[in-house]
This record gives structure tokens, C-alpha cells and sequence, in this order.
């Protein structure tokens, strides 16, 4: 049977993308949550959002020119508003259905599709009010069968009619309103309409998971042991959509962060929030350049890469990617070390070692039985690499370490 991850490990990159009526307040997605607005009160954005500036072609080729290989934006978040034309609800974009418009600028530039839907509704009348409900200080009565109607028929809408969905985003289940899906039958429609589609945050029936904001230490593992599928999914400045006020993260620590993913074995999907209008902002433009510069030269170090075998440790500061396929190893220096650096349970397993970056050779010396360890003799089993004074230019610089067969 074919593996339905393989191009998913393979990928390790992609683009999340938060974009809805939220996005006019620029101060976070959960705005009518947190402020408990009123489904009136909350038009004056929904109202508002007209993406006069939308432009989904420059959103895809920022992120083909990052080195991302597929994208999932927010069809509907938990305000129940819709960027695609749903015949099932108005309380949608009206003019042009926004979904369908990002969707053909990605395929355009070869990237995979993905749609995020949001579980929970906080517009629609039968979705209960539930403990992050706008409404959650006003008791009611909730027939929720409606909702989970509406809901189907949406999925089945947005499943339906895009062509080919790779990735499913499922959001915001709690163990609190986990009853209301019917997930068996959602996971089933899923697989009904999209064979081979991967399924993400439907508790007990998807296909892998997605830890947000923070990285596995050792990756995630199933029941039985072996390496799990997951997907980090991580911010920009420490919010999903659009803010005005914010503290970004730089381009090294987005380079490590990609790096800890493909290293634990999982992919990262890297949040933007476009404005309101419909642009990516010029610094989320200047970040994804910046992962573009370093993937020009290290993607060979991260696509079809997971971690190291164990017989490897990372020495201090540094973490390994692993090409399989390739037998080969890249070491990843997140912190430039003095002149040499020891690799335990290389000795005698390297054949050839180069930076990737210029292709240029990187000495390395191996254990001498019958002289003492020091300087000169690195430990038996040890490989020490010599390298050169300064780091290269680029940030994180990657060494390629070609095994013997
Ligand atoms: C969390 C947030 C939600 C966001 C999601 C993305 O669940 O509550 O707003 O869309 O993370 O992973």
C-alpha cells in the first residue's frame, strides 16, 4: 500500500496561515473570546474585512521561496466566519470565495494543499456555550444536533469542491465538547472523499499530532514504540493572526526551530497572519526570505530528513539531521565551537566530510591506538572534526558527514 506520509516527511516545511475577520482587530485571533463580544458587537469586523489588497500569489511564493512545500489556512476559525462560499451559512466573505482563491495560488506554485476548520462556532445558534464561548456567562438551552449538521455538511463542502486536500485541520476540540462531532463519521467522510488524506487534531481518529509552541525534546513515538508523525506548528511573534504590537522571532531562531522539527522527526508549520487587507507585511516578507537564504544552501540537510540513529549522541550545541536514502549525517552547529569539535560513535564511520554550504572538505582526525587522548587523539570511538577559526557566513552552519557503507 502507498505510504500516505511520504511526501509529508519529506516535506518538513509548510506555511500556516490565520487570516479571517479577526485580523481587523490586530490584537489576536480569540478576540471575541477574550473580550466576550457579542455576535453584534463583532461585526463591525466582520463587517470591515474586505481584502481589498488580497494577493495569495505573493502569500505562495514567499513560502516556495522559504523552502515550504505545503500550506493550511483557516477556512473558518472559531468565530464561525467563512473564507470559502459555503450555500450552508451568509456569514461568509461575499464577494469572492477566499479559500479557493489561496488554494489556486499554492497549487500554482506546486505547493500541497491544506484547509484548517474549526470545530467549535461561536456564531452559530445551536453550538453550546461552552467554557471559552463569547457567550459562556449566558446559561442556555442548546440543541447541539443542528450544529453537527451544519458541520458535516460544511466538511463535506470544503472536501467537495477544492479538488485534491491533502491535509485536514480539525481545531479545537475539548474533552468538554468532544461529543458534539460525531468524529467516526467525520474521520470516515474524510477518507470517503479524500483518500490518502491526512487527518490532524480529531482526538482518537487522526493521523498524527500537532504540539503547538513547543518542540518534543526526544520526538513522539506511538503505543509500540516506533517514531510517530508529528507536526509542530509555531508563531512568528506569539500570535496566530495578525497583531500590531509585536516581539518577532529571528531568522537564526526560525533556522533552529526547523532544524529541532527535523530532528525529533517531525515537520514545522510556520505560522503568518496577512493583514486584513490581504498582504503578508513586509517583516513576515523579510523572515521567510531569510529561511530562504539558509534553505538555498542547507535543504539538503532537512527535506527527507528525520533525527540521527541512536548510536550517534549530539554533542554540545549541536543537533543531527539524518538522510537515510544517503547514509549520511548532517550536523547542525547551532553555536560556532572552537577550531574542533568531537563527534562520539563516529570513529571509523565517516568516509568523507564537507561543509554544505560551499562543498568545501572538513578534516577530521580519528583515534591513534598507543597515544594518550588529548589535543591530538581524540577518545576510541570518537571522530574530531577541525574546523576552520571563524563560522561562515551564514547563520547555522551545516556540516555533511558522508558514512562508509
Ligand atoms: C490553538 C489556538 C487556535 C489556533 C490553533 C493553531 O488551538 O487556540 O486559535 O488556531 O492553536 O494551532
Amino acid at each position: 500500500m502507498e505510504d500516505k506520509f511520504a511526501w509529508f516527511d519529506e516535506a518538513r516545511f509548510g506555511m500556516f496561515i490565520h487570516w479571517g475577520a479577526y485580523s481587523c482587530g490586530a490584537r489576536y485571533t480569540w478576540l471575541k473570546s477574550h473580550e466576550k463580544m457579542t455576535t453584534e458587537q463583532y461585526n463591525k469586523y466582520t463587517d470591515h474585512f474586505d481584502p481589498d489588497l488580497f494577493d495569495p500569489q505573493q502569500w505562495a511564493k514567499a513560502a516556495k521561496a522559504a523552502g515550504m512545500k505545503y500550506f493550511v489556512l483557516t477556512s473558518k476559525h472559531h468565530d464561525g466566519f467563512c473564507l470559502f462560499d459555503s450555500k450552508y451559512t451568509d456569514y461568509k466573505y461575499k464577494k469572492q470565495d477566499l479559500l479557493r482563491g489561496v488554494i489556486d495560488a499554492f497549487r500554482a506554485e506546486g505547493l500541497r494543499v491544506g484547509v484548517y476548520y474549526s470545530l467549535p462556532d461561536w456564531h452559530h445558534p445551536n453550538y453550546p456555550h461552552d467554557a471559552r464561548h463569547p457567550q459562556r456567562d449566558i446559561p442556555q438551552e442548546c440543541d447541539y444536533l443542528p450544529y453537527r449538521e451544519y458541520l458535516h455538511n460544511q466538511i463535506r463542502e470544503i472536501l467537495t469542491n477544492y479538488g485534491k486536500i491533502d491535509i485536514v485541520w480539525f481545531d479545537g476540540s475539548y474533552p468538554d465538547t468532544a461529543h458534539i462531532w460525531d468524529m467516526p463519521a467525520i474521520r470516515a467522510m474524510a477518507q470517503e472523499l479524500q483518500p490518502g488524506i491526512l487527518i490532524s487534531r480529531l482526538p482518537g481518529y487522526d493521523d498524527f499530532k500537532t504540539p503547538e509552541q513547543n518542540i518534543p525534546q526526544q520526538g513522539l513515538f506511538n503505543d509500540d514504540g516506533t517514531p510517530a508523525h508529528w507536526e509542530g506548528c509555531q508563531v512568528l511573534h506569539g500570535e496566530w493572526c495578525y497583531i500590531r504590537e509585536k516581539k518577532w522571532k529571528t531568522v537564526p531562531e526560525l533556522i533552529q526551530m526547523l532544524i529541532r522539527h527535523t530532528s525529533r522527526g517531525g515537520n514545522l508549520l510556520l505560522n503568518v497572519g496577512p493583514t486584513s487587507r490581504g498582504l503578508l507585511d513586509k517583516h513576515t516578507v523579510e523572515l521567510l526570505e531569510g529561511l530562504g537564504e539558509w534553505m538555498k544552501w542547507n535543504s539538503k540537510a532537512i527535506y527527507n530528513c528525520t533525527g540521527a540513529p541512536a548510536e550517534f549522541p549530539e554533542p554540545e550545541g549541536c543537533r543531527y539531521t539524518y538522510n537515510k536514502e544517503r547514509n549520511t549525517l548532517y550536523l547542525h552547529i547551532l553555536s560556532w565551537p572552537d577550531r574542533r569539535i568531537d563527534l562520539p560513535g563516529l570513529g571509523e564511520k565517516v568516509e568523507y566530510a564537507q561543509l554544505l554550504c560551499d562543498g568545501g572538505e572538513i578534516g577530521f582526525t580519528e583515534h591513534m591506538p598507543g597515544n594518550v587522548n588529548g589535543p591530538r587523539n581524540p577518545a576510541k570511538g570518537t571522530l574530531r572534526l577541525a574546523l576552520p577559526v571563524t563560522s561562515p557566513e551564514l547563520p547555522i552552519p551545516v556540516v555533511e558527514l558522508f558514512l562508509k557503507k
